[in-house]
């Protein structure tokens, strides 16, 4: 009941000529699938190019950070409503890297994730715990309250777009997956909370990704899961063999 998802974010990696040419060779390795919604999150300034070549191709386009206000005095800043007015549909809401380099908070994640809803765009809000946080036993702590955090102030009915990303941050860019074991317990925990905070149904509902060094190797492993609903793609989704290789598996799993 819940479509599965593999997003992947490029970070600060790719031209817009390089991410055309990205879907140019992807989107065939992956056209049969009909069962998994894949979604490209590339730079900013690729953004457009895209979206233009994504266009009648089952393949979403997203963004990897915005501002929750619609204009501003807000120098370097994207908008929700530039992102949805070239056809951007997804955007990743608090990533580890914007936390700990661009002083993102719980409280910036939960403004980015209500103006998102309000604009339609589906949210991908991006938790996980630091490496001596789970050496410590906080990582439930920990994911608790940035789901708590986030999800404040928000009516349960409009919920329905949300999704999670559990992305461990000793796990991001090192090689270092969380096993099916550790993830799988992690993504129990924020599927409770949810549930705790918008009821049974909505955490019924709700996708939560796994993130962290997936792999064409490990990706069918962690998403053959019951409580982990796809992944969210770093290095790996650079490359379109690579990339198309964690969809197939993924979907296969
Ligand atoms: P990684 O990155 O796959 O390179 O570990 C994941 C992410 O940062 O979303």
């Amino acid at each position: 009941m819940r479509k599965p998802l593999i997003a992947a974010n490029w970070k600060m990696y790719k031209t817009p000529a390089e991410s055309t040419a990205f879907l140019t060779s992807f989107y065939p390795l992956v056209k049969s699938n009909q069962t998994t919604e894949i979604v490209l999150c590339p730079p900013m300034t690729s953004l457009q190019a895209l979206t233009d070549a994504a266009r009648g191709k089952s393949v979403f386009i997203g963004a990897q950070t915005m501002h929750w206000l619609n204009e501003g005095a807000y120098t370097g800043e994207t908008s929700p409503s530039m992102l949805t007015a070239i056809g951007a549909t997804h955007v990743l809401v608090g990533h580890s890297e914007r936390r700990q380099y661009f002083n993102e908070t719980d409280t910036t994640v939960n403004l980015k994730l209500k103006s998102a809803l309000a604009h339609g765009l589906t949210p991908i809000v991006c938790v996980g715990e630091h490496l001596n946080e789970r050496e410590t036993n906080l990582t439930a702590d920990v994911l608790n309250l940035q789901v708590s955090v986030a999800l404040e102030g928000i009516d349960p009915a409009t919920l329905g777009p949300l999704v999670i990303a559990y992305e461990p941050v000793w796990a991001i860019g090192t090689g270092r997956t969380a096993t099916p074991e550790i993830a799988e317990a992690a993504h129990k925990i924020i599927r409770a909370k949810i549930a705790a905070i918008a009821g049974a149904e909505v955490a019924a509902a709700t996708r939560i990704l796994y993130g962290g060094s997936v792999k064409p190797d490990n990706a069918s492993a962690l998403c053959g899961l019951e409580d982990i609903d796809g992944a969210l793609v770093g290095g790996a989704s650079l490359d379109p063999v690579s990339f198309s290789q964690i969809v197939i598996n993924a979907t296969k799993a």
